[in-house]
């Protein structure tokens, strides 16, 4: 045998003839239509193209929110196939953090209390769980905002927020679905910004979809999703 390649490292998640099929009454739609790739750990990935080529299902998948019709998801080396659903929930709990297009924070808590949530719901002691959140939030910029709710932010903050949540327990990685949509260009590009700084200087793998080529700048990694099938795989020299 030669000598372990870095190649030989098992990657973060690794995708099998992936197929998500819906059905709608007499017809069905492959959502995915049997799709294979890996993500590295490290990796800045954005998966982008038109609404309805699978994105959002695909993040689904990913996140092991939902489950394949037929194919294979490998996450750290584990066949998820093999999880039971608690065990899944666990496993899910402890390595991906989600960052929505809607925020998805809860509006009657401050922005502490919002990071602090995913870790309580780990059973972190709440003195420790406020101590990561508050670092959470401080490494997005939101010093000054610990105690303020959602309905006192801005877009762009409650993002952030939102981002400090996925980040709070330390995952493997970060999924984001549309992370911009639903805000302006300026915010969209400091979230995108933010996210490709905390790759960088904390090595958080994240994968986000966006249906909006301007934001691509910036990514290591594209995959054009269409219809369902990878039209294109493309990595920045
Ligand atoms: N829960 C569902 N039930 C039925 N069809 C669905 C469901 N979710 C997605 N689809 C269909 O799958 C395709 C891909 O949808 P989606 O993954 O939401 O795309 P995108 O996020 O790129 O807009 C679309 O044709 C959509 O109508
Ligand atoms: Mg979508």
């Amino acid at each position: 045998m030669s000598a372990p390649s870095p190649s030989s490292t098992p990657p973060l998640v690794r995708l099998h003839e992936v197929r998500r099929r819906f059905l709608l009454g007499e017809t069905a739609v492959d959502a995915l239509a049997g799709i294979s790739f890996t993500i590295n750990s490290g990796e800045f990935l954005a998966v982008w193209g038109p609404s309805g080529s699978g994105k959002s299902t695909l993040m689904n998948v990913l996140g092991l929110i939902d489950t394949p019709s037929s194919g294979e998801v490998w996450f750290d080396g584990q066949d998820t196939r093999g999880l039971a659903d608690d065990a899944l929930t666990d496993f899910r709990g402890r390595r991906i953090g989600f960052v929505f297009q809607s925020f998805n924070l809860v509006p009657v808590l401050s922005a502490l209390e919002n990071v602090m949530l995913p870790l309580q719901i780990q059973g972190v002691p709440e003195r420790q769980a406020r101590g990561r959140a508050a670092a959470a939030l401080d490494e997005v910029g939101l010093e000054r905002f610990h105690g303020s709710r959602p309905d006192r932010l801005s877009g762009g903050q409650r993002q952030r927020v939102a981002i400090a949540r996925a980040l709070a327990i330390e995952p493997r990685l970060v999924i984001a679905d549309e992370p911009t949509a639903n805000l302006d260009s300026d915010n969209a590009a400091m979230v995108v910004a933010l996210m490709r700084r905390l790759n960088h200087d904390k090595g958080v793998t994240f994968v986000f979809t966006t249906h909006d080529p301007r934001l691509l700048d910036q990514v290591d990694r594209r995959i054009h999703l269409r219809d369902g099938c990878i039209e294109s795989d493309e990595h920045s020299a």
